[in-house]
């Protein structure tokens, strides 16, 4: 049988060789605990440093704003469990369409959701109208992972900051912060946290060729979390546990990759996918792609198929050797309809004839053609 089409780069990225090779050295010989006092292990900290700075340069960040973590789960915790349990009352805004690993911590305090439009974007005037004297933390993802919008996080950046003015001139001083969850937009776009305005971001290795389970949480200088896992107070005090350096140096590594090809790639999978999409528009009526193509990642098609069952197509298409998605990965187990297309005003049965299809480095042209070709031969055969 011929190679499967993989299509769900948003859900997992298969570790690059040179994330692989940079990984190498600490799973064997540097394995040493860098919390301990003699010379080897004291080079494993000065290395863990080293890859520390990295992660860093390619953030615009300082060393000691690098939190690694296992992922961005953790990472999107860290930041709102961290304030929020600080501030008791205080309240959290996060956009309609942010992943579960936001939306479930967020839940755990007073918070609630700022509509977004048709398209997915986040509604500015209804986010300020939201801010009140309690809003203690606004959480607005860069790329969503089901449909690709860009969230318009420089006027977030902006609104909070103006916010802030206003907070110091009427003697408010609770703070307010903008935590961004990055994870789904490493590969495609600029990171540098003082470009993007965010206070908080979350990095997510396993989302750009790196491994799973690693993550940076940014914590802009002068910002304080409580840790979620306490212990030896490794990660300066935030993130307990003999770090790992093979996640860590893989992270960094896959980071480095990923921001300095991300204008070559962009243009690549930007390609790649409007000629999937023209062709399913061409060959397959009926099918609609949500989202706006001047806010979108390159990477995602999310596609309505009027009157068809998502989870019949998706099996459907598994079993012809095509591998995507019906909504986000961590949902996938679950009955209900997508909540960020709900959010985006798709009917429950519309939301639930969606397919998301994700697009990376090893896809091509032929892999589309054939992807396009499994689907018209399953909805000519259902009607
Ligand atoms: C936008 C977004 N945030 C957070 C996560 C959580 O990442 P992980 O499961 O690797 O912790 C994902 C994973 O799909 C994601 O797409």
């Amino acid at each position: 049988m011929s190679q499967p089409v993989y299509l769900d780069y948003s859900a997992a990225t298969p570790v690059k060789p040179e994330v692989a090779e940079a990984m190498r050295p600490y799973l064997s010989q540097e394995f040493y605990n860098p919390s301990a006092i003699y010379l080897a292990a004291k080079h494993a900290k000065r290395q863990l440093d080293g890859i520390r700075q990295s992660a860093a340069v390619q953030l615009g960040a300082k060393p000691a704003e690098i939190i690694f973590t296992a992922g961005a789960t953790e990472a999107n915790n860290l930041a709102i469990q961290g304030l929020g349990r600080q501030y008791p009352g205080a309240e959290i805004l996060i956009s309609a369409v942010e992943h579960e690993s936001v939306r479930a911590p967020a839940e755990l305090f007073d918070s609630r959701e700022v509509p977004v439009d048709e398209h997915g974007r986040i509604l500015l005037n209804k986010l300020s109208n939201l801010i009140s004297d309690k809003t203690l933390l606004v959480s607005v993802m860069l790329v969503n992972n089901e449909v690709g919008t860009v969230q318009p996080l420089s006027e977030v950046a902006a609104l909070i900051g103006h916010i802030r003015r206003q907070r110091r001139e009427k003697g408010n001083e609770l703070p307010i912060y903008l935590h961004t969850d990055a994870a789904q937009a490493g590969n495609y776009f600029d990171l540098h946290v003082s470009r993007l305005g965010v206070d908080l971001m979350s990095v997510n290795g396993g989302k750009i060729y790196g491994p799973k389970q690693s993550g940076i949480l940014y914590v802009k200088a002068g910002l304080k979390l409580w840790p979620l896992i306490v212990g030896g107070g490794q990660e300066f005090g935030l993130r307990s546990g003999t770090e790992s350096l093979a996640a860590a140096a893989g992270l960094a590594k896959a980071l480095d990759l990923a921001q300095n090809a991300r204008g070559a790639e962009s243009k690549r999978v930007t390609s790649l996918r409007d000629y999937f999409e023209s062709r399913i528009t061409e060959l397959i009526p009926g099918a609609v792609t949500n989202g706006t193509k001047n806010h979108r990642s390159p990477h995602i098609s999310n596609i309505t198929f009027d009157g068809v069952d998502n989870e019949r197509l998706l099996m459907e298409l598994d079993e012809r050797g095509v591998q995507c998605a019906a909504g986000s990965a961590c949902s996938a187990s679950s009955d209900e309809p997508s909540h960020v297309l709900m959010a985006m005003g798709l009917s429950r049965e519309m939301a639930q004839s969606t397919l998301r299809f994700s697009l990376g480095a090893q896809t091509t042209k032929d892999q589309l053609d054939k992807a396009v070709s499994a689907l018209r031969q399953i909805l000519q055969a259902d009607r």
